[in-house]
């Protein structure tokens, strides 16, 4: 059997399909259009590993996608593939809408096509996994009770818009055509293969560095932390029991302020690497302009899972940040050949692009 995953060169699906060979032998197509964000270092470890097939292409490529899902008929599709970081979301919206909105319709009618010609057996066993946000949710109140999944979608930034978009348009092919979906809305992800200009690495990285460490705003706001292989664990038990056509939201139970979270990570490096001046890595935090739009809490309410599916959380924030910041001072090379360009370099020779 084979599974196809798309932008699985990436963070969450980079993690996902080590984890998947890890535990199993089922062959996974992995389709990423390689952008800044997709690294293949992260699965070098697969290299010469026939269960592994890399295919660099656009999930808004109907032509090739069309081709692969013929060609291997697999048995479900997991879509990762996104643009992802709020922040390029503002300066430069337009590949969010044309990845995420027009590229997820494109991934879909492209696996309509495919799922409507399976015989019986097959189309009734297919999944088609969209992996979304709880940014698609909008911004809570400190008061407010956590994102359950009837809460209306009010997303603020043009990537959380981007991402309800696309989590409507695979509810409408399951309603109307009858697509075969499940639909997983989880919190922040941190751990290893992040790339660094999200909170966690770029915090772990400049510390390193003798950088400046950019808090926004007042550094209040909270997010909801998830250790990223517990996100992976989640993911594999939904594709397996989840009930077609719902959606499940994943989360680690960590509200944390990006404050308390940037002291906790200088905490750690004052263990692990101390500084050779003695000093504490907490004086390199720096209060910047804030995100316009910032969005102030997100909080999960991750009990339909853990009632319906018996998924939990295996990792705590405190046991994966240390986990995160161990994994972080150990893989210097990954980090710095995303960091220096030298990756960019091999992607363009490599693939002419
Ligand atoms: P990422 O930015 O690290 O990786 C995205 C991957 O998709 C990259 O490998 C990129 O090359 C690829 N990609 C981008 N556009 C593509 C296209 N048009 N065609 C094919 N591939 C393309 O993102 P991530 O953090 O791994 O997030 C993965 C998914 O999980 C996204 O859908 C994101 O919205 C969702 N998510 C992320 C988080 C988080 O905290 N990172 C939390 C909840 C949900
Ligand atoms: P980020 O990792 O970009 O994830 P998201 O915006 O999807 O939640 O940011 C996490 C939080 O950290 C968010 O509230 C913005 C804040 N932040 C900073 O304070 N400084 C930074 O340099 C970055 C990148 C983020």
């Amino acid at each position: 059997m084979t599974i196809l995953v798309t932008g699985a060169a990436g963070f969450i699906g980079g993690n996902f399909v080590l984890d998947w060979l890890a535990g199993c032998d089922e062959m996974v197509i992995n389709v990423d259009k390689l952008t800044y964000a997709g690294n293949l270092d992260t699965l070098k470890g697969l290299e010469g590993d026939i269960r592994h097939v890399f295919v660099r292409a656009d999930i808004g490529d109907r032509d090739v996608v069309g081709k692969l899902l013929a060609e291997y008929q697999p048995r479900a599709v997991i879509n990762f593939a996104a643009e992802s970081h709020v922040d390029r979301s503002i300066t430069g919206p337009g590949e969010f809408i044309q990845t995420n909105v027009v590229g997820t319709f494109n991934l879909l009618e492209s696996v309509r096509g495919y799922w409507a010609d399976l015989a019986a057996e097959q189309k009734a066993a297919f999944r088609f996994l969209h992996v979304s946000t709880d940014e698609v949710y909008g911004t809570l109140a400190a008061d407010d009770p956590a994102f359950s999944e009837t809460k209306a979608f009010e997303p603020n930034s043009p990537y959380s818009a981007s991402k309800a978009a696309s989590d409507h348009l695979v509810r409408a092919w399951h309603h109307t055509y009858g697509l075969p979906v499940l639909t997983t809305n989880c919190s922040n992800n941190y751990g290893p293969y992040h790339f660094p200009e999200k909170l966690i690495p770029l915090v772990i990285l400049n510390a390193l560095a003798g950088k400046p460490l950019p808090i926004y705003g007042d550094g209040q706001q909270i997010r909801d932390w998830l250790y990223v292989k517990d996100h992976c664990s989640a993911i594999r038990r939904v594709l397996e029991a989840g009930k077609v056509g719902e959606t499940y939201n994943v989360g680690g139970w960590n509200e944390k302020a990006n404050l308390d979270v940037v002291k906790t990570i200088c905490t750690l490096l004052d263990e692990l690497q101390p500084k050779a001046d003695g000093k504490a890595y907490i004086e390199q935090i720096t209060y910047v302009t804030d995100r316009p739009g910032h969005d102030r809490r997100y909080a999960i309410d991750a009990h339909k899972l853990e009632r319906e599916l018996g998924w939990k959380p295996a990792e705590t924030f405190e046991s994966g940040i240390r986990k995160t910041v161990e994994w972080y001072l150990a893989n210097q090379d990954w980090v710095s050949n995303v960091t220096s360009g030298a990756y960019r370099e091999w992607v363009s020779t490599q693939y002419g692009a």
